[in-house]
């Protein structure tokens, strides 16, 4: 029970990785707030939390529009009387070459994935500060720091989520508020899956090449990145600020 009685905002827990983050969390006893725009995927997390006994709320929330960041936050407060954690976790998945990319391509990438980071940390800081301090873990990605063919806009954007880390943890250690971000690798999730088919690929080469890029001949589990998640979130993490935790079976290692 590592995150016993703290309040932590998830947001993109309808799927994926973000999922795996609010099972994990709440198995370790936290009380989430879920902010998506799938409503129906939010409901279904909310679901599965509360068949564990776990403690859940949905709120449909576009990260990148902070009215709606704002509000979101505000509810949350609202029914649980505190913000400890927040896991920003949504993303959109924008690829292609510079020449390609189109104008809201790249604002809507930034929009979400970037901006929409800021906005939620924005909004949770007088809540964190009145409780006297919390945790922030950004997700960002191990396309944050290598480059990948035909990743332009997504790898930008996850580069700036690490630089936004970095600073907000200078920022923010004053009001003992620590912020960190994972990096994740190849990991199955639905995101992963629409990858594979937007690039028209056969699904076993497709795993069996992410597989081979890394150390463990695997691609990673969401629990995998989950569990990091849950370090950097808990009072074990306690002097870990600013950094960034590779979850990627050693791919970027060689
Ligand atoms: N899957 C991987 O291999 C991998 C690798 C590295 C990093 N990541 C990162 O992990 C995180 C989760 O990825 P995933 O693979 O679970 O993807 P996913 O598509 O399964 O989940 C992303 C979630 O974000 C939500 N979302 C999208 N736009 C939103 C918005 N404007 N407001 C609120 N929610 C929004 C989606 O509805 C979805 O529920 C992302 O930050 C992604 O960049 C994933």
């Amino acid at each position: 029970m590592r995150l016993k009685d703290k309040v932590a905002i998830v947001t993109g827990g309808a799927s994926g990785i973000g999922r795996a983050i609010c099972e994990v969390f709440a198995e370790e006893g936290a009380r989430l707030a879920i902010a998506d725009i799938d409503t129906q995927g939010g409901e279904e997390t909310v679901r599965r939390v509360r068949a564990e006994g776990g403690e859940a709320i949905f709120i449909e929330t576009d990260v990148s529009r902070e009215v709606e960041v704002e509000a979101m936050v505000t509810q949350t407060a609202a029914a649980y009387g505190a913000v400890n954690i927040l896991v920003n976790d949504a993303a959109v998945f924008e690829f292609g070459k510079v020449e390609d990319v189109t104008d809201e391509q790249w604002h809507r990438v930034f929009g979400v994935n970037v901006v929409g980071q800021a906005y939620c940390v924005k909004h949770v800081l007088p809540h964190m500060k009145a409780a006297g301090g919390g945790a922030i873990v950004n997700i960002a990605s191990v396309s944050g720091f290598i480059a990948q063919p035909a990743f332009v806009p997504y790898n930008a954007s996850k580069g700036a989520v690490m630089q936004l880390t970095r600073c907000l943890a200078l920022d923010l250690a004053p009001d003992n508020i620590r912020v960190n971000c994972v990096c994740p690798g190849a990991i199955l999730t639905p995101a992963t899956e629409r990858h594979r088919q937007f690039e028209g690929r056969d699904r076993e080469e497709f795993l069996a090449e992410a597989a081979n890029g890394s150390f463990m001949k695997r691609v990673g589990d969401p629990r995998e990145v989950a569990y990091g998640a849950l370090f950097l979130a808990s009072d074990e993490a306690s002097f870990v600020t600013g950094t960034p935790l590779v979850i990627d079976g050693g791919a970027t290692a060689q």
